[in-house]
């Protein structure tokens, strides 16, 4: 039934083997997309394979696919594992080479896909909202790359499970850049913030659909970020990714946003979201 790619083949996930000489397993060099899949259809596919494109050219790796070969692969794994909603995991890393931080030459690059069941949230997460923690930014310099390389990401999100919280929101300089495993944002005075598209976030797709439904909703939004202090007066913060789609967060650092229930306007994109979902638009 778990019906895996791997290296041009669909194979059972069982029987998917890696090299231990894999650079990705070695120095984690590779880069990766999350595409969620709703009634069979990937949800913003060209954009997903344009930012793994975009991640690809950031580490200097050759593109194993066109983006045809690509929806083939996917929309394949897709039926084998008909299993409802899905989030396709692809990964894509430098290849199998004898250990050494200079890249090897005419290595062919490693190619796995994966489809697993978009795991219901608990329905007190939109009712009531979630929580967050802020924790210092502790990743590095070009978190615009999809890398495969989530240590800090892992541990930051892990600081915010010990607590009880479901994201670490992170704080870079005394500014909010996005959570740990999601964008993020802040409503202040009735405006929406985000922080820019900078080498500091990574560019989501949820984030773009986001501001596309504020900006026809005619919700003002400023693609700015909020400082830790503004973060602690904001009156909505939610965070966004394609398999959280758009959550409220209504307590920060134990404390309640606003009036700790999801806000007006978190209300208003999520039900936009939801439609848009629903219309089968991709
Ligand atoms: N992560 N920022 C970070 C650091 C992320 O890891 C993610 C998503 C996002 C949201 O991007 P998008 O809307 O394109 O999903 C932002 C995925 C879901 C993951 O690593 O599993």
């Amino acid at each position: 039934m778990n019906t895996v790619f791997l290296n041009g083949d669909f194979i059972h996930a069982d029987q998917a083997r890696v090299s231990v000489f894999d650079r990705g397993f070695l120095l984690g060099d590779g880069v990766y997309e999350v595409i969620p899949v709703y009634a069979g259809r990937p949800f913003r596919l060209i954009q997903h394979l344009q930012r793994l494109q975009r991640s690809l050219d950031g580490v200097r790796m050759q593109n194993p696919y066109s983006d045809d070969k690509w929806s083939d692969i996917i929309a394949q794994l897709v039926t084998e594992n008909r299993q409802g909603d899905q989030a396709v995991y692809l990964q894509v890393t430098r290849g199998v080479a004898p250990r050494d931080h200079v890249f090897p030459e005419g290595v062919e690059p490693t190619a796995f896909v994966m489809s697993n069941p978009i795991k219901p949230l608990p329905e007190s997460y939109k009712r009531d909202g979630i929580k967050a923690i802020t924790v210092e930014d502790i990743r590095w310099s070009q978190c615009d790359i999809k890398a495969i390389t989530l240590l800090p990401n892992s541990l930051l999100r892990q600081k915010a499970q010990d607590v009880g919280a479901q994201e670490a929101l992170l704080i870079r300089d005394g500014f909010m850049t996005e959570g740990s495993a999601s964008n993020s944002y802040a409503v202040l005075d009735g405006v929406l913030y985000t922080a820019p598209k900078d080498e500091k976030v990574l560019p989501g797709i949820t984030r773009d659909l986001v501001l596309e439904l504020a900006d026809k909703a005619g919700i003002n939004y400023r693609e700015q970020a909020v400082s830790d202090a503004d973060l602690h007066r904001a009156e909505e913060i939610w965070i966004s990714s394609s398999t959280r789609e758009v959550l409220p967060v209504t307590t920060l650092d134990d404390k309640p946003v606003a009036t700790g229930k999801p806000g007006p306007i978190w209300q208003q994109i999520d039900a936009l979201y939801q439609r848009y979902k629903q219309e089968g638009k991709v």
